[in-house]
């Protein structure tokens, strides 16, 4: 693994996150008690506009319940489970933290979902599928953290079938540097943001074709004004999986997109025929 893929790898190393949830959902209930995928978005929906932007995103590409849906950079697993229980499609996520895939794991015995949806550790550089596996690939608030850009849309691609959906919601730069820490990176050097523009340049020539391109920065920044607005956060959250300084993580993240020093981008691709 390089140096890149390492330092981002630490950022969310989250030591005991299984544990840590554990004590955390006794809030909801006893051990045995069935949870609803939706009772977990405060903790479990890692971007900006929350449940909303995986709702969102699962529309604009129509998926429905026949189709094998690829979510790259799962987190623990919240978009998953949810596009699964409303979708009823089958869903794997892979990502690069252990800890988070073994909090996955644990999230979806919880809700109830272990045969509709399963997670693996892996790079999202390095896929372990076969050619044309997925209908759909999901990819939420994970660019951000990935350097070798034409690598990952070609590997994306690659496990796609032709004419499948290739959605993103990324956070991007406007060419201004952000302040750190943020809630992908505590420092530049494992943050590597790319504008919109450059993203889609990117991601063409690995052959795909852009049905969907929607600048949500407004969106997002309403989304900040009305959590600033309600007070503390829902307990539990997001601080039990990123530790007690997620706070200062998402308020850095509000005010960029405040000061208009990042922006929120969704888009939804067609993936070409292979010699297009
Ligand atoms: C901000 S979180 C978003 C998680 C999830 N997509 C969500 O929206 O809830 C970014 C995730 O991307 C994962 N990630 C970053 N770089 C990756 C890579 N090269 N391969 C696989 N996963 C990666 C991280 O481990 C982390 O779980």
């Amino acid at each position: 693994m390089n140096d890149a893929l390492e330092g981002v790898r630490n950022h969310y190393r989250a030591t005991g996150l299984t544990e840590r949830l554990k004590a955390a959902l006794t809030a909801f209930g006893p051990e045995d008690q069935r949870l609803d995928p939706r009772q977990l978005a405060a903790l479990d929906q890692f971007h900006t506009i929350g449940l909303a932007a995986t709702d969102e995103l699962t529309k604009l590409v129509g998926i429905t319940a026949d189709m094998s849906v690829l979510d790259v950079g799962s987190g623990v697993g919240g978009p998953a489970r949810f596009v699964a229980a409303t979708r009823g499609c089958k869903v794997t996520g892979v990502d690069l933290s252990e800890p988070f895939v073994e909090a996955a794991r644990y999230l979806t015995e919880r809700t109830g979902q272990v045969g509709q949806v399963s997670f693996q550790v892996a790079s999202a550089l390095e896929l372990p599928f076969g050619d044309g596996a997925f209908d759909a690939v999901l990819m939420q608030h994970v660019a951000m953290n990935i350097e070798d850009r034409a690598r990952l849309y070609r590997e994306i691609r690659r496990v796609l079938k032709e004419g499948g959906r290739f959605a993103i919601f990324d956070v991007v730069s406007n060419g201004v540097e952000p302040h750190y820490p943020v809630p992908w990176a505590r420092t530049a050097a494992t943050s590597f943001l790319l504008t919109a523009a450059a993203t889609r340049e990117a991601i063409e020539p690995a052959g795909f074709r852009t049905l969907v391109w929607r600048d949500d920065t407004e969106t997002a920044k309403a989304w900040v004004a009305r959590l600033r607005a309600s007070g503390p956060p829902p307990s539990p959250n997001l601080g039990v999986v990123m530790g007690p300084d997620f706070a200062e993580l998402a308020a850095n993240l509000g005010r960029n997109l405040l000061e208009g020093r990042l922006g929120i981008l969704t888009a939804v691709f067609e993936a070409a025929p292979a010699s297009a």
